[in-house]
């Protein structure tokens, strides 16, 4: 056992690192978390430098990075630098969860598939999965997922071009074939949804994406899940803490139903950092293993109860 400190530097692109996240690492067992806003592809460079050298080889075994912040291209640009800076042998473990978008569209996804599998036996390679506001971190998330578990996938913004250029981008980095569209109106809404079984809401916090009148018109029989917990919800009519409830001939996922299983999701992370050494990176693919995981030791935890 290393008599190193087990420190994380809680890196944010923004000027405020959330509260939230330090939160969560405390509670994974860090000794120490260093908060740190305004990062950027000019001073990640020596923030690495200094982190990673200061404590010989064993020291940064015990040092770990967490990358967050609200411009997701920003970010991805600075894990790029961040993974060129560190030196072999004092490489340091880094994560990266661009404001919980993507323990969140991991966690949305895995529980869906868990409850698409127990009403339905069915898997998301049986599935067309369509998401509205695809473009964000969430939605893309969600989206590629999707697109890898095997389900036909569209991606919706409100632009076709905003759509095709996160498709594009995704496609070609994940080796998926996700098909983009423009939202367009009610009609169109009805439209897309129709042979649809999931149907994905990952607009930003206050945007209603399907009103009521527009659910009522879209064929029966499918699973929402919502990622927006701020009035007005994304889906007109439900619940933040549905969890599979039955509405207008669906299932309904609201947006709160995830939280528990997220906050598990990032502390699992975080620990697993911990054991890790060299300069692995942890992303939303590993985020979903870990969500399917804890969502499969719940089921069996209340099995055995029964
Ligand atoms: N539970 C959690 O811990 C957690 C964590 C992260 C996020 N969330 C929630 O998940 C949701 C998605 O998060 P995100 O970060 O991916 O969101 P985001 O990037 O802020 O927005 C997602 C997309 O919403 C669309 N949009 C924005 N304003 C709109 C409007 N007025 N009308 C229609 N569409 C609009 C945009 O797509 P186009 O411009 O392409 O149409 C945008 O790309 C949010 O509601 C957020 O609060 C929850």
């Amino acid at each position: 056992m290393s008599d190193k400190k087990m420190i994380l530097y809680l890196l944010d692109t923004d000027p405020l690192p959330s509260p939230f996240d330090i939160n969560v690492a405390y509670d994974a067992g860090y000794d120490i978390v260093v908060p740190m806003g305004g990062i950027n592809e000019w001073n990640i460079v020596r923030i690495i430098e200094d982190a990673m050298f200061s404590r010989g080889e064993k020291g940064a075994k015990n040092t770990k990075i967490f990358l967050n912040g609200s411009n997701h291209a920003q970010l991805k640009r600075i894990l790029d630098i961040a993974r060129e800076s560190m030196i072999p042998g004092f490489e340091l473990t880094t994560c990266i969860d661009p404001r919980g978008g993507y323990t969140t569209g991991a966690t949305l996804v895995a529980q869906v598939e868990a409850y698409l599998h127990l009403i339905e036996k069915k898997s998301l390679k049986d599935c067309k999965v369509i998401i509205f506001a695809g473009t964000g971190m969430v939605g893309q998330t969600v989206s590629v997922l999707c697109a890898k578990g095997g389900a036909e996938t569209t991606l919706l913004s409100r632009s076709q071009e905003r759509a095709e250029r996160a498709a594009n981008e995704l496609n070609m980095t994940y080796r998926v074939d996700i098909k983009p569209e423009a939202m367009g109106d009610e009609i169109h809404r009805v439209e897309l949804c129709e042979d649809k079984n999931l149907v994905f809401t990952c607009g930003a916090p206050g945007v209603q994406l399907i009103s009521a009148t527009t659910l009522q018109k879209i064929p029966e029989n499918k699973i929402y899940a919502d990622a927006n917990a701020v009035p007005p919800l994304g889906i007109e009519g439900i619940e933040p803490m549905w969890k599979g409830v039955e509405y207008e001939n669906s299932y309904i996922f609201g947006a709160l139903s995830t939280g528990q299983v997220k906050l598990k999701v990032e502390k699992t992370v975080l620990q697993e950092m911990m054991d890790a050494s060299g300069f692995e990176i942890f992303s939303f693919l590993e985020y979903y293993d870990f969500a399917k995981e804890i969502i499969e030791r719940k089921k069996n935890k209340k099995k055995s109860k029964e």
